[in-house]
């Protein structure tokens, strides 16, 4: 059969989607609770395009292809529709694309990664990240009025990650060793990630309430010694030990952000608050659920839905409540023991990760 996407007719076989058509053609449609092989469930909307004949708009990636179909795929008001699913989404989540400390800090530096490689003992790593973001022979923590501790999640609880003293430790290390090799050209790369952060789409959280602030101490490793001068890589670790992590694991391949930031869109001021945000930790896998940042695609669930022989995810509630769980009857440590993995890597955000990733 035969059927028109922008006005071009295509050849389409029985059985085929609109999106199956589109993307042989070429044509760039938007999906985000839909993956090729995975039964569909047609939750997000996303993927929205118009039939011209009867004026409706459909799911591409579920509507089946009939004979004279005359689709529409990007036209203003399918864009838009398109753009009311996404703010939707972005409306209930309640989770940060980059840490507090990076965002504000004026050099962009990546705290939260070096604060995971100290706190894992990997001190040459953490030596070589700075160096790698050193953009003139001196560090800007010298001259900076430590923004980023000022924006610390921890403050919050107790005291701020002495991040500036680590970064000025490690960067005696630095010159001590002369391992600065950067070039003029640095201080434009440092100059273009500051820029590049401010362009990218971030979602925030939202007010944070007590309960809600001490689930991030959930990705502490318990409580370490702190220390506010920093004079070895074992203070700098174990001070590193109580960051909470507060950026996302899917900053660099989130399919929510990506279109967000494709539509143009900025995080929405005020932010729904159907139930508090957890997280949830499998001891035995590492895998941790953040209930803010599912978008509810029940991609996970459908993927694992095949195995009788372990307990895996499922919905649990109804209407505006409903989220993603451990069956009633199952501990979430007991969960998925061979196939987190799976889950992880078709969640289209951050919401199901594996907690180790630096
Ligand atoms: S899930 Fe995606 S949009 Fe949400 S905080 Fe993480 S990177 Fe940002
Ligand atoms: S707790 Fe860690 S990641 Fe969060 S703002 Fe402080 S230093 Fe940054
Ligand atoms: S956890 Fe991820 S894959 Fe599962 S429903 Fe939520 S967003 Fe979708
Ligand atoms: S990708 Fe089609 S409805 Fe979500």
């Amino acid at each position: 059969m035969y059927i028109k996407i922008n006005n071009i007719e295509f050849h389409a076989s029985e059985g085929e989607t609109v999106l199956d058509v589109a993307r042989r053609a070429g044509i760039s449609i938007p999906t985000l609770c839909h993956k090729d092989g995975v039964e569909h469930y047609s939750s997000c909307m996303v993927c929205l395009v118009r039939d011209r004949r009867n004026n409706s708009y459909i799911p591409s990636c579920s509507a089946l292809v009939q004979e004279g179909m005359d689709i529409d795929a990007s036209g203003d008001d399918v864009k838009e529709l398109r753009r009311k699913a996404v703010e939707l989404l972005l409306l209930e989540h309640r989770a940060e694309c980059e840490a507090p400390c990076r965002v504000v800090c004026p050099a962009a530096y990546d705290i939260p990664r070096m604060n995971r490689l100290l706190s894992a003992g990997r001190f040459r790593e953490a030596v070589d990240l700075i160096v790698s973001e050193l953009a003139t022979p001196e560090i800007r923590c010298l001259t900076c009025g430590a923004y980023c501790e000022n924006a610390c999640r921890r403050k919050k609880i107790d005291t701020p990650i002495s991040i500036r003293n680590i970064r000025l430790f490690i960067f005696d290390k630095i010159k001590e060793e002369k391992l600065f090799s950067g070039s003029a050209a640095g201080s434009d790369a440092r100059y273009s990630a500051k820029e590049e952060l401010k362009n990218r789409f971030s979602s925030r959280t939202g007010k944070l309430n007590d309960a809600e602030l001490r689930q991030w101490l959930k990705e502490c490793d318990g409580m370490s010694e702190r220390y506010r001068d920093i004079t070895s890589f074992e203070q700098a670790s174990s001070e590193a030990e109580s960051c909470m992590h507060c950026d996302c694991r899917a900053a660099g391949n989130c399919a929510l952000r990506a279109v967000a930031e494709d539509l143009s869109l900025k995080d929405p001021a005020g932010k729904l608050v159907n139930s508090p945000i957890k997280k949830k930790i499998n001891k035995n896998t590492g895998l941790i659920f953040e209930n803010a940042k599912c978008i509810k695609c029940g991609l996970c669930v459908r993927v694992c839905e095949d195995s009788n022989d372990e307990p895996a995810l499922c919905f649990i509630n109804r209407g505006f409540v409903s989220i993603i769980s451990e069956p009633l009857t199952a501990e979430f440590d007991d969960i998925l023991a061979s196939q987190a993995r799976k889950a992880v890597e078709v969640c289209p955000t951050g919401a199901l990760s594996f907690i180790e990733k630096t």
